[in-house]
């Protein structure tokens, strides 16, 4: 579970994030297709050239799902429940790639945000998108 002070680090940062979400999350997704080419598996009806418009709508819904989540630090599981069935039950997505998307925002959210992503914030923000994961995760037996 997170602290109050990681919680406030996740508040403040998305309050940051949301007026970008689908640029960020658009980012976020090219940096995982170009560095995890395995990952384009999953999409493959999806035009993922460089600033497309289903890297920036896609991207978009991401980040802001992660930006609801934020609102609902006391109830991951509930708030994120029919998002945990489309990624288990629909989308069978393999558990791994959690990870790898998870490192590619905290790799966008360094390159935007230098003076505000410290390594305080970066702990929150890795610990957040961990426990989002684990509920997105957590249905598939
Ligand atoms: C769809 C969020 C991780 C693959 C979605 C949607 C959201 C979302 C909000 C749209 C749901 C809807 O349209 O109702 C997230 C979050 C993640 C995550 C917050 C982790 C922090 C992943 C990962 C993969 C993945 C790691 C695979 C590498 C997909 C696919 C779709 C989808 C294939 C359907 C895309 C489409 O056809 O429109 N996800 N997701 N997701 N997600 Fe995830």
């Amino acid at each position: 579970t997170l602290t109050a002070g990681e919680k406030a680090q996740i508040v403040n940062l998305w309050a940051k994030i949301a007026p970008q979400a689908n640029d960020l999350g658009a980012e976020a997704l090219e940096r995982l297709f170009l560095s995890f080419p395995q990952t384009k598996t999953y999409f493959s009806h999806f035009d993922v050239s460089h600033g497309s418009a289903d890297l920036k709508a896609h991207g978009g819904k991401v980040l802001n799902a992660l930006g609801n989540a934020a609102s609902h630090l006391d109830d991951l599981a509930g708030s994120l429940s029919s998002l945990s069935d489309l990624h288990a039950y629909n989308l069978r997505v393999d558990p791994g790639n959690f990870d790898l998307l998870s490192h590619t925002i905290q790799v966008v959210l360094a390159s935007h945000f230098p003076s505000e992503f410290t390594a305080e914030a970066q702990a929150a923000w890795d610990k957040f998108i961990s426990e989002v994961s684990k509920v997105l995760t957590s249905k598939y037996r």
